[in-house]
């Protein structure tokens, strides 16, 4: 029998090592009537799979798989399966039991590569409704890219950001969640304004479209470039990915009524470097995001069935190497995302 290869986290002194192990696969004959066997094909990394390996939030995940992203195939349904079918193409949605409506803390007991078990495994059991049909067209890596990164960039922008044709918006560095951002942006008909630390990566966001770019590293206050070319109005949308130390900046950059989607922690979980008393001043709109629901997911793929999005995918490396990948992610030279192929 061909055993199921796997990654796990193991605990060691500070943090969590990664471990290659394998088991006996999940047979059929075991499915609830609910549930589907996925062969996994691909799988993308988050800053978030960062956060659990370094162990910076203190999470238990000792034995757990990494990573919430990844796509694969249906090999096997169970009876009462009315959605799938052997051979659809899937990825599972980050939080596999918010199906649709709003969140609820419950959710938050069953994050995939978290509490869960994650995607980085040669064969996983879902319940059907956690799982989503992938856009036409696109390949296992490609659409890997999409169960956290994009969906939180979807969730912030389009349902709880409103996003309208015409307004501006700015996204924060050039990982993941931003890249994504500026892609649905543009092609809804915004202006996007991207900061980065490196300026070959604003060369490559502005061949994409980004219609002003700012190093924020060279200019630590680059509200000021955002100000200037919104005409002194400010933007109408930020994707707040930095957190505490970026949030004094972000707030500069908005337009009074504009929005902030608070949705990362780049520069750590501490108390911002700031008074937030320009929250109120500006009338502003701040929305905490925590990436999406199943209805969300399938809400964003029929967008995509519908629009040219090719998201950027970095670099590629092979399961075996799902170590190097991280330590990739950890470099941060990484354009958009970084995918293991298994
Ligand atoms: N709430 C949610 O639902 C949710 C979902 C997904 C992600 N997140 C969070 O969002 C953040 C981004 O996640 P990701 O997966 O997109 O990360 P990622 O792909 O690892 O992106 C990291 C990039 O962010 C940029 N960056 C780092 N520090 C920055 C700073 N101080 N100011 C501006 N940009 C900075 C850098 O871009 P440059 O190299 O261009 O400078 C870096 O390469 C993380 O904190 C993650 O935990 C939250």
């Amino acid at each position: 029998m061909q055993l199921s290869r796997r990654w796990i986290y193991r605990k060691n002194s500070t943090s969590y090592d990664l471990i290659a192990t394998s088991e006996a696969p999940p047979s059929p004959g075991n499915l609830r009537p609910e549930e589907c066997l996925v062969a996994i094909r691909a799988v993308s990394l988050n800053y978030r799979d960062l956060i659990n390996w370094r162990n910076l939030a203190g999470r238990k995940i000792d034995g757990i798989v990494p990573a919430s992203d990844g796509a694969g195939e249906i090999v096997a349904i169970g009876s009462s399966v009315t959605e799938f079918q052997v051979g659809d193409r899937v990825s599972p949605n980050f939080f596999p039991t918010w199906k649709s409506g709003k969140f609820d803390l419950a959710y938050h007991q069953a994050d995939l590569g978290g509490n869960l078990d994650g995607m980085l495994r040669d064969f996983a059991v879902f319940p059907e409704k956690s799982l989503v049909k992938i856009p036409h067209g696109w390949s296992f890596s490609q659409a890997a890219t999409l169960p956290c990164a994009a969906l939180t960039a979807w969730v912030a922008l389009v349902r709880r950001g409103g996003l309208q044709a015409g307004e501006t918006v700015c996204v924060l560095g050039t990982g993941g969640v931003s890249i994504f951002a500026m892609q649905f942006a543009k092609l809804m008909g915004a202006q996007v304004a991207v900061t980065s630390s490196n300026d070959d990566k604003l060369q490559r966001a502005r061949s994409l479209g980004a219609d002003l770019t700012v190093n924020y590293r060279t200019h630590p206050e680059w509200s000021k470039s955002i100000w200037e070319w919104t005409n002194r109005h400010g933007v109408d949308h930020v994707i707040e990915v930095g957190g505490p130390g970026s949030l004094e900046q972000s707030m500069k950059a908005v337009a009074a009524e504009g929005h902030i989607a608070l949705i990362g922690v780049l520069t750590g979980f501490g108390p911002p470097t700031t008074s937030l008393f320009p929250l109120l001043a500006r009338n502003i709109r701040l929305n905490g995001i925590y990436v999406g629901s199943r209805e969300d997911f399938q809400s964003m793929v029929r967008f995509l069935d519908t629009h040219q999005l090719t998201p950027q995918i970095d670099r590629t490396f092979r399961f075996e190497e799902t170590p190097k990948a991280f330590e990739y992610l950890e470099s941060a030279g990484h354009f958009g995302k970084v995918v293991i192929e298994l």
